[in-house]
């Protein structure tokens, strides 16, 4: 479903990817972790297009993409969910929803369609659909990032930190509707940096360190936390 080869990335003259290389099967589930600074989120914009690699090749069902533009890419199925949680705060809950579906706003049934199905997905949303973005708790916020993200119909779904400054039961309930979106078919990419968390739900692991893939193991191997622990925070630096 998605391939990159060997990603060179970085800020103007700043690299900040030196080569990486991961893949996420159709309807698989991949949790990219590392501590901060180490690339995450750069890898994940250079996916939808946000950042543009020198080197290397992204290719997205059997498609090379990287000279596809952002929001083709996102016709085609891409969609991240930005880390932050972030939404138009003041802007209502459905207004931002309707924001995820603005490149087909004439699609009216279609939308209204949609929307329906994030408010059976995320309940809370229902209620809260007349309120600004900015008055929602955190998990209410993950949720209609999401939801908005869910809006454009993707096939795949980046996930840039969802647990990220949650209490451990709204990140239970996050985790459960990932496996949910996965149930419904869509292929997921996660970055998180909550371990536990992505080795619940994960099926492929992979650990980038220094803008490069440091560790990668399928789940269920038996993960030597040991082991994890040391490619994560330091030493090793092999796949
Ligand atoms: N827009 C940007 N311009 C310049 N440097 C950036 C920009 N975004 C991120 N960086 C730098 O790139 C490095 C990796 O960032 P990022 O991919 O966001 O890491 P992570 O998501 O793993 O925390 C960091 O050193 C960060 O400061
Ligand atoms: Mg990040």
């Amino acid at each position: 479903m998605l391939r990159l080869n060997n990603i060179i990335a970085g800020y103007g003259r700043t690299r900040i990817l030196h080569g990486v290389t991961l893949e996420v099967p159709k309807g698989g589930l991949v949790a990219l972790l590392g501590g901060n600074g180490t690339g995450k989120s750069t890898t994940l914009k250079s996916i939808v297009g946000i950042v543009s690699p020198q080197e290397g090749e992204i290719v997205f069902d059997g498609r090379p993409i990287n000279d596809v533009p952002v929001e083709r890419r996102s016709a085609m199925g891409l969609s991240l969910v930005p880390q932050g949680k972030e939404v138009f705060g003041e802007m209502s809950v459905e207004e931002n929803l309707l924001m995820g579906a603005y490149h087909r706003r004439k699609d009216r049934v279609g939308i209204a369609e949609d929307i329906e199905s994030v408010y059976q997905r995320f309940k809370r949303l229902r209620e809260r659909r007349k309120v600004p973005a900015a008055m929602l708790s955190g998990g209410e916020r993950q949720m209609l990032a999401i939801g908005r993200s869910l809006m454009s119909r993707p096939t795949m779904l980046l996930l840039d930190e969802p647990s990220a400054a949650l209490a451990p039961k709204v990140v239970e309930e996050i985790a459960e509707a990932i496996l949910n979106l996965r149930e419904l078919g869509l292929t997921l990419l996660l970055v998180e940096q909550n371990v536990g968390m992505a080795l619940d739900i994960a099926d492929h692991i992979y650990v980038i360190r220094g803008g490069r893939i440091a560790y990668q193991r399928e789940v269920g191997e038996g993960i030597a936390m040991d082991e994890l622990r040391e490619f994560y925070l330091g030493g090793k630096e092999h796949v």
